[in-house]
């Protein structure tokens, strides 16, 4: 250690003060490291798959702070292209968001940003790349941002189960064809290869447990349908926030960007299996599959009660609310005839030339005006209509929304909604948290091919 004699450490003390005092220090500062690393993905059969992740690995590092805490992160871009990161869900200073050329210039490769905001509410989140997204985030650049209740309900584990959907040639790497017209027109990017991550890294549980599964669909355009299998409980938060009434946890539908938290009891005898699966039309895939090792207690363990709620407002009438309709239209089999590209109205065939396909009220990409202006604490309801032949996952930067039932009751608390083909469906929120927020659909290749807008929330 460093032994100042007093005069040295007065002289040094008087001349620091002279210094402009640092707005902050960042000594500390944990890093994120956008680069390249290459993980055992498939199996050990199979050569490593090379991947762009945080500090090298897919997912990232998980963060865990508690509610109310801030998160500081430095974002070190170790890429050849710019990238930024945005922390999905959280209700953020409009400045941390991390959308390049909207709330902040992209981060430059070998350059640093350094990303400082609280985590206002419980729950699970997620972080990922916002720049060229359908690459970035299709090779691996994401992870958990888990914020915890103060008073988090017992259990025995507390897993997050990061559920991602991956497109690998025979020898187990990254197909690097991001930018199909084809996929960018039907359903996106879909993959071959399903995989989910436990974290903690979780091989066996023992019956009669409770778990916490935080599951996170990270798929660039992949809805998961997930099944569990020898377990049961309720589903008790929806995109991080809690349900006033947990639900029967049976098959969890999650659209890209999509959580849901659900505490089960392991049901599964020894010599059984707890399995996470995927639903499809086919046979269904194990996803996870966890041994049982022995017994725990049978002692009744209490019901699976609500999760504390978070500080968020929630709408309570929609008087005085101003009503925005959002028309989706474009894609294969979606009849486009033309639309409105960087200011230029453009027919189908030249908007396919600039890579956009999909159109949010006539425009493709994202318009120089706000679909919407608001102000703190006016009502925003935005009816959508989805006229096109596909589903998307309409995702709200900064706020979380209810949808409007068509019994006129409000839904769970949202960021991402999942609207099926031809589906009507309504959102509303009350504005608390002024700045330029996208609103976007979270299936990549949509987003890439111009499901992009903005809302403007005014101070
Ligand atoms: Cu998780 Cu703008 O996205
Ligand atoms: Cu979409």
């Amino acid at each position: 250690m460093l032994n100042l004699k007093r005069r040295q450490f007065l002289a040094s003390a008087a001349a620091a003060a002279l210094l402009p005092k640092p707005a902050l220090t960042f000594e500390t500062t944990e890093v994120l490291e956008a680069r390249e690393g290459a993980v055992s993905m498939v199996s050990s059969d199979y050569p490593d798959t090379k991947i762009w992740g945080y500090n090298g690995g897919v997912p990232g590092p998980e963060i865990r702070v508690q509610q109310g805490a801030r998160v500081q992160r430095r974002l070190v871009n170790s890429l050849d292209e710019p990238t930024t990161i945005h922390w999905h869900g959280i209700r953020i200073d409009n400045a941390m968001d991390g959308v390049p050329g909207v709330t902040q210039e992209a981060v430059q490769p070998n350059t640093s940003f350094e990303y400082d905001f609280e985590a206002p509410d419980a729950g699970t989140y997620w972080y990922h790349s916002h720049f060229n997204t359908t690459e970035q985030i299709s090779r691996g650049l994401y992870g958990a941002l888990i914020v915890e209740e103060p008073n988090a309900p017992e259990v025995d584990h507390d897993i997050t189960v990061v559920v991602d959907d991956w497109r690998l040639s025979q020898d187990a790497q990254i197909d690097p064809d991001f930018n199909q017209i084809h996929d960018w027109s039907h359903a996106g990017r879909l993959g071959n290869f399903l995989k989910a991550t436990l974290t903690p890294a979780l091989t066996e549980v023992k019956q009669n447990q409770r778990l916490r599964l935080r599951f996170i669909c990270v798929a660039t355009d992949r809805v998961m349908n997930l099944a569990m299998l020898g377990m049961e409980g309720m589903v008790v938060a929806l995109d991080g926030m809690p349900l006033d009434t947990p639900t029967p946890a049976e098959l969890l539908t999650l659209g890209p960007a999509q959580r849901a938290d659900v505490i089960v009891d392991v049901t599964a005898a020894q010599g059984e299996k707890a399995m996470i699966g995927f639903i499809s039309r086919e046979d269904p895939i194990a996803l996870a599959s966890l041994d049982i090792s022995g017994q725990a207690s049978l002692a009744r363990r209490p019901e699976i009660a609500p999760l504390p709620a978070n500080p968020i407002q929630r709408l309570t009438s929609l008087e005085g609310a101003q009503t925005v309709p959002l028309n989706m239209e474009g894609g294969a089999m979606g009849g486009l005839q033309s639309g409105i590209y960087k200011g230029q109205q453009m027919t189908t065939e030249e908007l396919v030339q600039n890579g956009q396909i999909w159109t949010l009220n006539g425009v493709a990409g994202l318009p120089e005006t706000p679909l919407a202006t608001v102000a703190l604490g006016e009502t925003l309801r935005i009816p959508i209509l989805n006229n096109t032949a596909f589903a998307h996952a309409m995702h709200m930067h900064g706020a979380h929304f209810q949808e409007v039932l068509p019994d006129g009751s409000f839904g769970p608390l949202r960021d991402t909604i999942l609207i099926e083909r031809q589906e009507a469906r309504e959102i509303a929120f009350t504005a608390s948290n002024p700045g330029d927020w996208v609103f976007h659909c979270h299936m990549l290749s949509h987003q890439a091919a111009g499901m992009i807008t903005w809302v403007k929330v005014t101070s």
